[in-house]
């Protein structure tokens, strides 16, 4: 849709849970913006890491006051966007359905279900044209090529490939909802990746997701019996501390990788 200021902005990265500031980031310059669709989560910081010009967004708010639903997904891509952003890195916390989705795992997954009610998910609702964007391939596949690369260069351990369910949250699942989820196919389960990527799409804006994952699904993993132990945020958030702790690299060595 709308076309970007060219400020040189190389990437920019949604945090997600756990995930509130870029610790690389050096000289961040906090911008307040206003968008046609209300205000962002929070203010963008834009700074320099390895000497590249990267924007950061927290999408929960800096102080985590916005759940999923309540995020406002349009204003977070348009002020991206209109910052000078062409590129998207989205954190995401998630939960692990299939095996290789453990806990403190990082995921590059490729495809999303959505299964979010109630969020405004286009920017075809004030008139104007009506797009049907492509979105076979959700994540645009040359920035999870450069991600990929960037993990093998970063020696940061990542799983190439898995389907995100989206729910609406901002409880967690029943463990039906998951037997379910895993049935459609879903190997991780979150609550904001949609409709972040399909906003994403039609602004045609770049957008990659990194999943961190805090927490077997419920009903996963290998003690997954009926009575298992319940998902605590105590653990949500150690296994994402611990995943967090590779993103440095991972974004220093994706900078050198994407143009
Ligand atoms: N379900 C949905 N979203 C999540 C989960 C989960 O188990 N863990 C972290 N985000």
């Amino acid at each position: 849709m709308s076309a970007a200021a060219d400020t040189g902005i190389a990437l920019a990265v949604i945090g997600g849970t756990g995930l509130y500031r870029l610790a690389a980031m050096g000289d961040a310059q906090a911008l307040t913006m206003d968008t046609p669709y209300g205000a962002p989560s929070a203010p963008l910081r834009v700074g320099t890491v390895a000497g590249r010009r990267v924007a950061f967004l927290a999408r929960h708010g800096e102080d985590h006051a916005l759940p999923p639903h309540k995020v406002n997904y349009r204003a977070n891509l348009w002020a991206l966007q209109h910052a000078g952003a062409t590129r998207v890195l989205a954190v995401n916390a998630v939960g692990g359905i299939s095996e290789r989705y453990a806990p403190r795992a990082i995921g590059v997954p490729n495809q999303i279900i959505d299964y979010t009610w109630g969020r405004v998910s286009t920017f075809c609702e004030e008139g104007g044209p009506v797009l049907h964007v492509d979105m076979g391939d959700p994540y645009t596949p040359a920035l999870r090529a450069a991600l990929l690369d960037a993990a093998v260069a970063a020696q940061v351990e990542v799983v190439d490939r898995g389907c995100y369910g989206a729910t609406q949250g901002p409880r967690l699942e029943t463990r039906a909802e998951i037997a379910r989820l895993r049935r459609d196919g879903c190997d991780l389960v979150g609550m904001t990746g949609m409709p972040e990527a399909g906003l994403a799409r039609e602004l045609g804006l770049e957008y990659a997701s990194l999943a961190l994952v805090a927490n077997w699904a419920a009903g996963c993993g290998p003690s997954s019996s009926d009575g298992a132990a319940e998902i605590t945020m105590a653990e949500v958030l150690a296994n994402l501390e611990h995943a967090t702790a590779n993103l440095p690299a991972l974004i220093v060595a994706l900078l050198a990788r994407i143009g």
